[in-house]
């Protein structure tokens, strides 16, 4: 009788005391707050997050970006109507950090990384290409190689229905340069003609920052979008004071 206690006792204990962990630490492991904003510390802390924060933590509702599913991304073009579908962009979780800034009273932060990015699935593309009709349908691939992303994030801070303080976004800017280059591999451009594919393939690598500038906006503006949207989402499931160790500004 008397060990039954103990063990509904022991098994009590240890119940409360998950709870307890639950309560104490939203923000995983990974997660080094800076006692100061400090772009050195800052830098550190987010070269620390990346790797894993970007596997995603479903348990926060933070989806993964690397691997990033795309299921279905309408790119219209003048001219040309491409679908990128079943595709995946992996590289993220191997960004170099290259600064990280933050203003709490400003409301600014300042993320700047260098990252390698290969995009590959399927594609339809229909219209005209240069001078070409073109009715493609296969694989493609783009690997963009250290092309450096900078943003400027407005942020704000709000409290959630327990009163705690989180970080939000208000709006963004991004630069991105393209990098130091740019490989497609795309299969089929037009049906039953490889020569032409290959031609026009060959064509659109030895012009890919031109090539680039002319479609690649909605696919980095639909990439900067997702991530922004997973931060939010981080943010919103972890307060403030598991983030940084800097008392918050009034607001
Ligand atoms: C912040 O300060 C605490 C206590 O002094 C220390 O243990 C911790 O390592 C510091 N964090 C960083 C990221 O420097
Ligand atoms: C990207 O790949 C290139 C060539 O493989 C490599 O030299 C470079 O260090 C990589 N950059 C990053 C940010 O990982
Ligand atoms: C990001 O995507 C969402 C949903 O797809 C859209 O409603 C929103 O306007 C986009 N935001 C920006 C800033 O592009």
């Amino acid at each position: 009788m008397r060990e039954r206690y103990v063990l509904v006792f022991s098994l009590l204990a240890v119940a409360t005391s998950f709870v307890g962990d639950c309560s104490a630490r939203i923000a995983p492991d990974f997660i080094h707050p800076c006692n100061t904003t400090e772009p050195a510390c800052l830098v550190q802390a987010t070269k620390d997050a990346i790797p894993e924060f970007s596997k995603g933590l479903p348990h926060l509702g933070v989806p993964s970006l690397d691997p990033f599913v795309v299921d279905d991304l309408p790119i219209q073009l003048p001219g040309i109507k491409v679908t990128f579908f079943d595709g995946k962009a992996t590289g993220l979780r191997k960004c170099e950090v290259l600064n990280v800034e933050a203003f709490l009273e400003k409301n600014i932060f300042n993320l700047e990384v260098k990252c390698n990015i290969t995009i590959k699935g399927k594609y339809t593309a229909v219209g005209r290409l240069l001078l070409f009709p073109i009715n493609g349908e296969g694989d493609a691939k783009i690997k963009i190689v250290n092309s450096v992303i900078k943003m400027n994030i407005k942020t704000k801070y709000f409290k959630d229905n327990d009163g705690r303080d989180h970080f939000g976004i208000k709006s963004y800017k991004y630069t991105f340069d393209y990098g130091e280059r740019i490989f497609y591999t795309i299969t089929n451009l037009f049906k039953g003609n490889p020569e032409l594919s290959n031609t026009v393939l060959n064509f659109l690598n030895e012009n890919w920052r031109i090539v680039t500038e002319e479609f690649g906006q909605p696919v980095v503006d639909y990439a900067i979008n997702v991530t922004i949207s997973t931060a939010k989402k981080f943010f919103d499931a972890v307060p403030y004071d598991e983030l940084l160790y800097v008392p918050i500004p009034k607001y």
